[in-house]
C-alpha cells in the first residue's frame, strides 16, 4: 500500500533552455548549477505531511527565529539520476536513501517521512527536470533532498514544524580532473563523531564540524581529511564526507565497520556487495592509522580509495599528517580500485546488467 503524494505543479515560466542549458551542462562543476524546479512539502504536528508542491526553484522565506537557524535541525541525502544509453534515466537505490533519511530524522528527533513519499518526490523532480541530466561521461544529476525544522521558537526542543525540500544540480566529478589520486590530511586536532553522537546520521552539523579539519588539510595541500576515532585517536573512521576502503596485496578489501560513528554509505555497501561478487574477501574491520602507514611502506597494502555518491570511487595517493606521511602503492589508481569503480558505474549508467536490482528507472 504505497502512499502516493499528489503534487500541486507550477511550472517555471522562464526555464533555462537550449544553448544556455547545454553550456551549463557541458561544464557544471560541482553543486553550483541548479535546475528549474524544486519539490517542497510541509509538516505540522497536527496536520502531518501536506502541501506537496513542485514549483520554480526559489529562496525559502524563513523567520529569523526558525529552529534550523539556531539549533541546526537539518538532515539531508545525496543521490543521483543517471542518463542511460537508450536516452532514459534512472535512480540508484533510492529506497536506501529514504531509509537512511528516516534514521537521520529519528536521531535528530525530527518528523518521520515515509519512504514512498521521499522516493516519489525525488522521482517527481527528476521527471520535470529530466533535460538537466547530463550525458557527458561520468556526469549525473545530483539530488539533494533535505529537511529543516521550521518552528519559530528559541527553546531547545524538537521542532513542531518542518519543510522537506528536494533540489537538483547537474554535476561532473567532485574532485578536479576525474581520475588522479587525492592526498589526505590526517586530522589529529579534530574528530568527527564520538560514540553516542550523530556520526551515523546525515545531518548538516556533522559536515559543519568537519570543516575546520578540512580547512587545515587544504592549507597543507591536501584535498580531503581523514578522521580518526574520538576515543583512542588511532582507528581510521572516514573522510570528510566519504567512506574509505583499503586493498591488500592478497587482493582482499577492508573498510571500517559501522558502529554509530561512521556514515552508513550506500556506495560503501554497494561496493562491499560488488567486491564479494567478484570473489574478493571483504572485511568490515577496524584499521589503525599506524598500521596503514606500516602496511603502505611494506607493500602489504597496495591501494586505498574514498567512496560516496559525490566522490564515486576516488583513489587515495598520499597520506600526510603531523606524525604521518606515506604513499599508497605507486600513488595512482590501482587495478582493484579501477575494477570496482567500473563495476559500480557500469551498473549506474546502464552499461552492465543490473544483477542486484539497484536501478529505479524513470
Ligand atoms: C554525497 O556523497 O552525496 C555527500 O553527501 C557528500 C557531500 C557532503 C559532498
Amino acid at each position: 500500500n504505497k502512499t502516493k503524494p499528489t503534487f500541486d505543479v507550477k511550472k517555471n515560466p522562464n526555464p533555462v533552455t537550449g544553448e544556455q542549458r547545454e553550456l551549463l551542462l557541458a561544464n557544471p562543476g560541482w553543486g553550483r548549477v541548479f535546475t528549474d524546479h524544486m519539490v517542497t512539502m510541509r509538516y505540522s504536528e497536527d496536520r502531518g505531511w501536506q502541501d506537496w508542491r513542485i514549483e520554480p526553484r526559489k529562496a525559502l522565506d524563513l523567520d529569523p527565529a526558525t529552529s534550523v537557524l539556531h539549533y541546526a535541525l537539518e538532515i539531508f541525502e545525496g543521490m543521483k539520476a543517471y542518463r542511460l544509453p537508450d536516452g532514459g534515466a534512472t535512480l540508484f537505490r533510492p529506497h536506501a536513501n529514504a531509509r537512511r533519511f528516516r534514521n537521520s530524522a529519528e536521531r535528530l528527533a525530527m518528523a518521520d517521512l515515509p519512504e514512498d513519499l521521499f522516493v516519489e518526490s525525488v522521482r517527481a523532480l527528476v521527471c520535470i527536470d529530466r533535460e538537466w541530466i547530463p550525458s557527458a561521461q561520468g556526469a549525473a544529476l545530483y539530488l539533494r533532498p533535505f529537511m529543516i525544522g521550521t518552528e519559530v521558537a528559541l527553546g531547545t526542543k524538537p521542532s513542531c514544524d518542518y519543510i522537506f525540500c528536494v533540489i537538483a544540480s547537474p554535476v561532473a566529478s567532485y574532485f578536479k580532473g576525474d581520475g588522479p589520486a587525492v592526498t589526505l590530511w590526517v586530522s589529529e586536532n579534530f574528530t568527527r563523531a564520538a560514540p553516542g553522537g550523530t556520526g551515523a546520521a546525515k545531518c548538516g552539523g556533522n559536515y559543519a564540524a568537519s570543516l575546520a579539519a578540512q580547512a587545515e588539510g587544504l592549507r597543507e595541500g591536501c584535498e580531503q581529511v581523514v578522521f580518526l576515532d574520538a576515543v583512542e585517536r588511532r582507528w581510521v573512521e572516514e573522510l570528510g564526507g566519504m567512506n574509505v576502503f583499503f586493498v591488500f596485496e592478497d587482493g582482499s578489501l577492508q573498510t571500517p565497520p559501522l558502529g554509530g560513528t561512521i556514515l552508513p554509505g550506500i556506495t560503501r555497501e554497494s561496493l562491499i556487495t560488488l567486491g564479494r561478487h567478484m570473489g574478493l574477501t571483504v572485511r568490515e574491520e577496524r584499521y589503525s592509522i599506524d598500521q596503514w602507514q606500516e602496511d603502505a611502506r611494506s607493500g602489504r597494502l597496495t591501494e586505498a580509495f574514498a567512496c560516496g555518491t559525490a566522490a564515486v570511487v576516488t583513489p587515495i595517493g598520499k597520506v600526510k599528517g603531523r606524525t604521518h606521511g606515506f604513499t599508497v602503492g605507486d600513488g595512482k589508481a590501482g587495478p582493484v580500485t579501477q575494477r570496482l569503480k567500473a563495476a559500480l558505474t557500469d551498473i549506474q549508467f546502464g552499461r552492465a546488467d543490473d544483477k542486484h536490482g539497484w536501478l529505479d528507472r524513470l
